[in-house]
């Protein structure tokens, strides 16, 4: 017999959830502009918007925040941070951020110059948007299969290094200021890359004197996925996996909303002493000091403690993405067309496949992700032509194959009881699909559109 993931903690403290109406939540979903991210929380049931910052911190957590240490300068606290990454990711070199998208915005001024070409595995938002500003082009590596959402391929972050090759060669590597390389890649369907991928793009970058930079921010789910799934590391930890991952790499950015399980921050790590003092000389310029950058003291302590323990047993971490994929099963099996492999931190709904009735044009995932929200308010995001945005040079939408609603799960906080109201809400949605309407902007923002625009239904 199989064993349940259950969780490896129990509830100490909790927050009162509202409960409303259809009709109230037809009303938000209007003045929000049939856009989740412009609902208030109030309005909200199920938050699964995104698993960034929403994470639960554990006693310990709540009770290191006491002993952050604020001076200004060379604080305790910031040495404990220092330790943990070394300890943990094995980068020696740490520059502290405000979030993920602060590491992302150094590391792309700092390397990428104009003209110059970054290839990755898929894109993030904030991370394309970064290198584009900073005069980079970003290129597509990940292998065909991340953009088939019902393939079952393993590791469909794995970047195809075919692709890669090919734009090394049409560009020549000193054009190439590095290979972005995200962990869990999210827009895929938060779908691994395998230890074996990691270690081949290594080689063949460092060959070549090219980067490798992980976007590292989900690499503990990473982790999970090589122990599970690929042979010779079914007896290896998760703490050990990990470092194996970041040993084939150069730095890594890392959001630590996500597998850190704190609220805000994030860092960039990387291991040349040079490329740091760089990075520190922009960081005391955009984020904050060298010892704090966009961090209080106390959430440096409460992320030293979070870092800590997201490998300190292997529990945490096959409970988490166990419950990801205990909504996942239950869709599946209703017949709901999702991403499979279920991924780490979310379950991603083929909205493509549910509203076929819909071109991309009419923003099928985010009319999808509005109307789950009036069935139950449970709130989801959309990850598909909106997220995607334009193409700087041509004024044109990107139009990304995957066309889907991510629900994604917040770290130790909901129950399995509230997956059960997901998935049936999820299922009643489907079941009607035919009677969802299209959607067309109201406003439309030049920069990371997804976040403020508005829509209107089509008449
Ligand atoms: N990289 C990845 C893979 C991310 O998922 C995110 C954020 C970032 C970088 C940026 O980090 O938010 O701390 O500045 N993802 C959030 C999400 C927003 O909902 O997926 P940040």
């Amino acid at each position: 017999m199989t064993r349940s993931w259950a969780e490896p903690w129990k509830i100490k403290m909790v927050e009162p959830l509202s409960m409303t109406t259809r009709d109230q939540r037809e009303d938000a979903i209007r003045d929000a502009g049939y856009n989740t991210f412009l609902l208030r929380s109030d309005d909200v049931y199920i938050d699964l918007l995104t698993d960034s910052g929403t994470s639960a911190m554990s006693d310990r957590q709540w009770s290191a925040l006491m002993l952050g240490d604020e001076a200004y300068a060379g604080a305790r606290s910031f040495y404990k941070l220092v330790e943990a990454v070394s300890d943990v990711y094995g980068y020696e070199e740490l520059i502290p951020t405000h979030q993920g998208r602060g590491a992302e915005h150094i590391l792309s001024q700092l390397l990428i110059g104009p003209g110059d070409v970054v290839p990755g595995n898929m894109y993030f938002t904030t991370t394309r948007y970064h290198q584009e500003h900073a005069g980079g082009t970003f290129v597509d590596v990940i292998i065909d299969e991340a953009h088939d959402p019902s393939s079952m391929h393993p590791f469909k972050g794995n970047i195809d290094l075919d692709k890669l090759a090919a734009v090394v060669d049409e560009h020549g590597a000193d054009r190439i200021a590095y290979v972005s390389f995200e962990t869990n890649v999210n827009m895929a369907g938060g779908q691994p890359a395998s230890l074996a991928n990691i270690k081949d793009v290594y080689a063949y970058c460092s060959e070549r004197d090219i980067p490798v930079m992980l976007d590292a921010t989900r690499a503990v789910e990473n982790a999970y996925f090589i122990q599970q799934r690929e042979a010779g590391h079914e007896n290896s930890s998760i703490a050990d996996i990990l470092l194996e991952i970041t040993k084939h790499s150069d730095g890594a950015t890392v959001s630590s909303k996500k597998d850190n399980l704190v609220n805000i921050g994030g860092f960039l790590a990387v291991r040349d002493p040079e490329l740091a003092r760089r990075a520190r000389a922009m960081l005391v310029a955009f984020e904050g000091l060298h010892t704090y950058g966009g961090m209080a003291g106390r959430d440096m302590e409460a992320l030293a403690e979070g870092i800590r323990e997201m490998v300190a047993t292997d529990d945490h971490v096959r409970s988490r993405v166990g419950q990801v994929g205990y909504l996942g099963e239950a869709l599946v099996k209703y017949g709901v067309p999702v991403v499979t492999p279920i991924g780490g931190h979310g379950v991603f709904l083929d909205a493509a496949a549910i509203l076929p009735h819909l071109p991309q044009e009419a923003f099928p995932a985010q009319a999808l992700a509005a109307a789950i929200y009036v069935d139950s308010g449970v709130r989801g995001m959309e990850r598909g032509i909106v997220s995607a945005g334009r193409d700087p040079e041509t004024g044109d939408h990107h139009v990304p194959k995957l066309e889907l609603v991510r629900l994604t799960i917040p770290r130790r906080v909901y129950t399995q009881s509230h997956m059960d109201v997901v998935a049936e809400s999820v299922i009643e949605v489907y079941d009607h699909a035919e009677d969802i309407q299209g959607l067309e902007f109201t406003y439309e923002p030049p920069e990371l559109r997804f976040f403020q625009a508005r829509f209107q239904p089509i008449s």
